[in-house]
C-alpha cells in the first residue's frame, strides 16, 4: 500500500508489554511511509499497565495533538475499553481489515486497538493503512454519533 494517502497528519501511538513488539513494527512502518508518529510508549518489555497508555494515546488525541492514535495490547480489549471511557474517542478493536474499513465508515473510529499476541505483522499493518486512509461515510452515520452520549 506505497501509494496509499493517509488522512493523518499526527498520529500518536502506545502500548503495554503484551503490545511492544507490535508497536515498535508498526512505528518502522508508519514513519517508512512518512506518517510522522508520536510514540508514547512503553520502551521495554517490563509489565505495566495498560490504561496509562490507554489514556496517554487518548488525551493527545483529545487535546489535537494528535489526529489519530493507535493502541496495542496483548488481546486490544483492554485498550479499547480504557481509550472509550474518554468523551471523544471512539476506538475500533479490529482483528481484520473489514473491521476497520467499517469502523472508519460507520463510527469515525479515532483511535484503533490492536491485539499484539492475536495478530501477525502484515495483517497488522493491513489493518493500520486501511484505518489511517479510509474517510468517514457521514450521513446518517453522523446522525448516530451524534447520539452516542447519553443525554
Ligand atoms: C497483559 O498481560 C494483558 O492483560 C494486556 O496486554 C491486554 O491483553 C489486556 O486487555
Amino acid at each position: 500500500m506505497s501509494e496509499t494517502q493517509y488522512l493523518v497528519s499526527t498520529l500518536a501511538i502506545g502500548a503495554d508489554h503484551g503490545g511492544l513488539a507490535m508497536k515498535n513494527a508498526l512505528v518502522s512502518r508508519l514513519r517508512e511511509a512518512a506518517v510522522a508518529v508520536q510514540d508514547l510508549g512503553t520502551d521495554s518489555p517490563a509489565s505495566v499497565d495498560y490504561p496509562d497508555f490507554a489514556h496517554a494515546v487518548c488525551r493527545a488525541v483529545v487535546e489535537g495533538r494528535a489526529d489519530r492514535g493507535i493502541l496495542v495490547c496483548g488481546t486490544g480489549i483492554g485498550m479499547s475499553i480504557a481509550a472509550n471511557r474518554h468523551h471523544g474517542i471512539r476506538c475500533v478493536l479490529a482483528h481484520d481489515v473489514t473491521t476497520a474499513r467499517l469502523g472508519r465508515e460507520h463510527n469515525d473510529g479515532n483511535v484503533l486497538a490492536l491485539g499484539g499476541r492475536l495478530l501477525g505483522e502484515e495483517l497488522a499493518w493491513e489493518i493500520v493503512a486501511t484505518f489511517l486512509a479510509i474517510p468517514f461515510s457521514g450521513g446518517r452515520h453522523s446522525r448516530r454519533l451524534a447520539k452516542l452520549s447519553p443525554a
